[in-house]
């Protein structure tokens, strides 16, 4: 299988530390391609009515636009990775979203039949989570993609000061792959 991980933290934070756990409970046979979106020049969606209409933005070039997103579009496995912002995902998980929106267009369709899976985390709790999951339940359905199931844990502001179930963590990556 193919994996991308898209890491939406602003920071070299927990996420990070969810990631190299989660990537030390992978098979070697799968591939595995770790995408940190701050470390990407990724401009903000200018909202133009092509935009609008999941056409390909013809006014954003950066580094996103040429590089990354030709490269992203074939993978088995999409997994979210967030911090809970607000009872939401990040600024960053969100930009990236509205960038690859033109992926829903009936001619392209890049996520459809593929597994959308998400991780989020962060001080507050299930209810403050539920909202990032219901989330990305919803961008499955508009990207008629699978909902690949979801992996939560408790974090604070500190850096390491995180709480992963390992069975759980073990589990989640099962589900994911089969
Ligand atoms: C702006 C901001 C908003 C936050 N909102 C929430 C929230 O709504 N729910 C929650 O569980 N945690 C919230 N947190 C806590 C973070 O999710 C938590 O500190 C997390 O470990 C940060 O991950 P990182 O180290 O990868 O940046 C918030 C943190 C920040 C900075």
């Amino acid at each position: 299988m193919k994996i991308l991980i898209i890491n939406g933290s602003h920071r070299k934070g927990n996420t990070d530390i969810f990631i190299k756990e989660f990537k030390s409970n992978i098979d070697k046979n799968h591939s595995l391609r770790i995408l940190n979106l701050r470390e990407l020049e990724m401009k903000l969606p200018d909202g133009c009515e092509i935009c609008g209409e999941s056409g390909i933005c013809p006014n954003i070039k950066d580094q996103f636009s040429n590089e990354i997103e030709p490269t992203i579009r074939n993978y088995d496995i999409y997994v979210i990775t967030t911090p809970t912002w607000d009872d939401g995902i990040t600024p960053l998980t969100k930009i990236f979203w509205d960038r690859i929106v033109s992926w829903c267009h009936k001619d392209r369709m890049y996520l459809k039949g593929k597994k959308l899976a998400v991780v989020t985390h962060g001080m507050a709790g299930e209810k403050s989570w539920n909202n990032v999951i219901n989330w990305v339940k919803s961008v499955c359905v508009w990207e008629k993609c699978h909902f690949g199931g979801s992996f939560t844990f408790k974090s604070s502001s500190k850096i390491g000061d995180i709480k992963i179930d390992k069975i759980q963590l073990q589990q989640f990556i099962k589900d994911l792959i089969s």
